[in-house]
């Protein structure tokens, strides 16, 4: 995942920047580049693959360089290898114009022959290269002129920083990949994401598409793709700094499980009054919630796998047809939808592409959106109908962990407020559920509290080569994201399998030795899940079993080892029990030696770079 910042102002920029990179440094990144601009020295671009405090050692921390304006990147290569050559930020022939770039210019291929048939030469292989070789191309003295001219002709997605030698003022431009504007005392700042900047400025806005934003020492100026100025709504960044970096923790993964039980208050509680689920700004009427009839939800990865257990909580609520789709395989599979469908869209950072891209063909085929997001102003959120955010702050880490269980809950909350609307919710049954719910983060305190248990069990099973997650119904839709955890961080082979399934042809696999995660905390089912166990455990697999607390003793006697949760509503079991399957993955991850908040070839969320 590439990052951007650009600051513009009346001290030395490269010292900003480059702290800037660093906390953006979570994201993952190859190289890592910086292009300051001042009257004295003209534009200098440092830049350099690998790590970031290379780059820092490089420019002595940014004291030596006296601009006052400049751009900075740390980039994740897509086009062209990780390389000093292909590292941000690209600089047009005459060395005039810088740019940093986060997204693909798609007809790169064409621009760059194009220019090339006109004596261009390049020095690179990205397709960011073509944007500053354009600038130069239409640059007649004026920097806004030839990016407007250059926006006409690219395509494909982008986030742009770019300055100009002779030009007081930072251009920055949008489409499809995320770009924040901040509002400091002495200067202005960009960034892709809000942690760059906000030692600097909590008074920020969110560009959206096709808008240009002008950054000066002054203020900043935005507009739309025909220079047209624009009134932008500011936002407060309420969260601390802190918040986004690791706390006293190894690993932000750690952190961010242990933060659980507080951002399940800080999701809930606020959307509760007097018993009652509230939620904001909705603008699906009370008519439109009556005469739904199906529930589309599409997401990826985790989001999914919260899809998976929606779909039996929103079904069991409103007894109304929920289907759940990868939005990879949503975006391509002719959906059936309506103006009674309502499509629910879960992602955390609001900008995977492939849940970005199912959600505007559910809207194509008219589908009511209602996206479910953590990251505030992210694309997902702007473009959905209807947005509820998680506010479950920022998820650093790679393996997400609060927003899967966040994202739960409001799914949950979702679920009571439509059935509530709809009339088909026992009135004791919903005062039941919101008293569990109220209860939740304090008994999720009490998971927490076995993680010396779960260390321990990690300890013992983590040379493991392969590893079943099995469960039925809320535990095989549990057992989703328990596999993706541990697969995801420790690199074990793992899969999640529906235990009735397993007789029709994968028992086979299970032998002596392989280690099986039986999830049974779900009392309807407790039985069916212990002759799973004992079937497992007859061809020789060693057994870790998940339960309740009232199911511990029976489990006891058949699983080698049990962890366990306390009773709750079934429709909040996933949310309690993937709080030792999360702690259990990190812990295998960390007996072997895996880099846990980065882990291999793998970026936060699968977007655009
Ligand atoms: C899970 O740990 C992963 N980070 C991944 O599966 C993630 O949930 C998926 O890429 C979707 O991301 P999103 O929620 O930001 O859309």
């Amino acid at each position: 995942m590439c990052g951007i910042v650009g600051f513009v102002g009346r001290q030395p920029a490269a010292p900003i920047l480059l702290e800037g990179l660093r906390h953006l440094e979570y994201r993952g990144y190859d190289s890592a580049g910086i292009a300051v601009y001042s009257e004295e020295d003209g534009l200098e671009v440092i830049k350099t693959s690998g790590r970031l405090q290379a780059l820092i050692d490089i420019v002595s921390g940014g004291k030596e360089l006296t601009g006052t304006m400049g751009i900075g990147h740390t980039r994740w290569a897509t086009h062209g290898e990780p390389s000093d050559a292909n590292s941000h930020p690209h600089v047009s022939e005459d060395g005039r114009i810088a740019v940093v770039h986060n997204g693909i210019i798609e007809n790169y291929m064409e621009i760059k022959q194009l220019l090339q048939s006109k004596g261009v030469s390049f020095s690179s292989d990205t397709d960011t290269e073509v944007v500053a070789q354009l600038l130069e191309y239409y640059y007649r003295g004026d920097i806004l002129q030839a990016v407007v001219e250059v926006l006409r002709v690219i395509e494909g997605s982008y986030a742009l920083g770019i300055i100009c030698a002779g030009e007081g003022r930072l251009i920055a431009a949008r489409k499809d990949s995320p770009l924040i504007l901040g509002y400091g005392e002495d200067g202005n700042f960009l960034a892709s994401d809000v942690t760059a900047i906000i030692g600097h400025t909590r008074d920020v806005c969110y560009m959206d598409d096709g808008e240009i934003a002008v950054l000066d020492q002054d203020g900043i100026q935005v507009y739309n793709a025909m220079l047209e100025p624009l009134q932008k709504e500011h936002s407060y960044v309420d969260w601390e700094i802190s918040a986004a970096e690791k706390g006293g923790y190894e690993h932000f993964m750690f952190k961010e499980i242990m933060e659980q039980p507080e951002a399940i208050r800080k999701t809930a509680f606020p959307r509760l009054d007097s018993g009652k689920v509230v939620l904001e700004n909705l603008s699906l009427t009370d008519e439109m919630i009556r005469s739904l009839h199906k529930i589309h939800i599409i997401a990826c990865g985790s989001s999914y796998h919260v899809g998976v257990v929606g779909k039996y909580n929103l079904e069991r609520l409103l007894r109304i047809p929920v289907e759940v789709s990868l939005a990879s395989e949503f975006r391509y599979a002719n959906p059936i939808l309506d103006a009674q469908s309502l499509v629910l869209v879960i992602s955390q950072s609001g900008e995977t592409l492939d849940t970005m891209a199912a959600m505007r063909e559910a809207k194509r085929l008219g589908g009511r959106t209602l996206a479910i997001v953590n990251v505030v102003g992210s694309s997902i959120a702007k473009e959905a109908d209807d947005v509820l955010y998680t506010w479950a702050g920022p998820e650093i880490a790679v393996a997400t962990t609060k927003a899967y269980s966040t994202q739960l809950i409001l799914v949950d909350m979702l679920g009571l407020y439509l059935a509530d609307k709809r009339g088909c919710i026992d009135k004791k049954l919903y005062k039941r559920i919101v008293r569990e719910l109220l209860e939740l983060p304090a008994k999720m305190e009490r998971v927490l509290e076995t993680t010396e248990d779960i260390k321990y069990y990690a300890s013992r099973y983590f040379n493991n080569s392969s590893v079943f997650f099995i469960g039925r119904n809320l535990d095989y839709a549990l057992s989703l994201e328990g596999s993706l955890k541990l697969k995801e961080i420790s690199y074990i082979h793992s899969e999640s399998y529906a235990a009735g399934e397993l007789k029709h042809g994968t028992i086979s696999l299970i032998e002596k030795g392989t280690l099986v995660v039986a999830i049974a905390t779900y009392t309807a089912l407790f039985e069916k899940a212990m002759s799973n166990v004992i079937e497992v455990k007859s061809r020789g697999a060693d057994v870790l079993a998940l339960t309740t607390d009232s199911h511990a003793g029976s489990m006891e006697n058949t699983a080698d080892a049990v962890l366990t949760i306390p009773e709750t509503d079934p429709i909040f079991l996933p949310s309690l029990a993937v709080v030792p399957l999360q702690l259990f993955a990190y812990y295998v991850a960390l007996h072997r030696g895996c880099d846990i908040d980065k882990p291999r070839n793998l970026a936060k969320s699968v977007t655009v770079e």
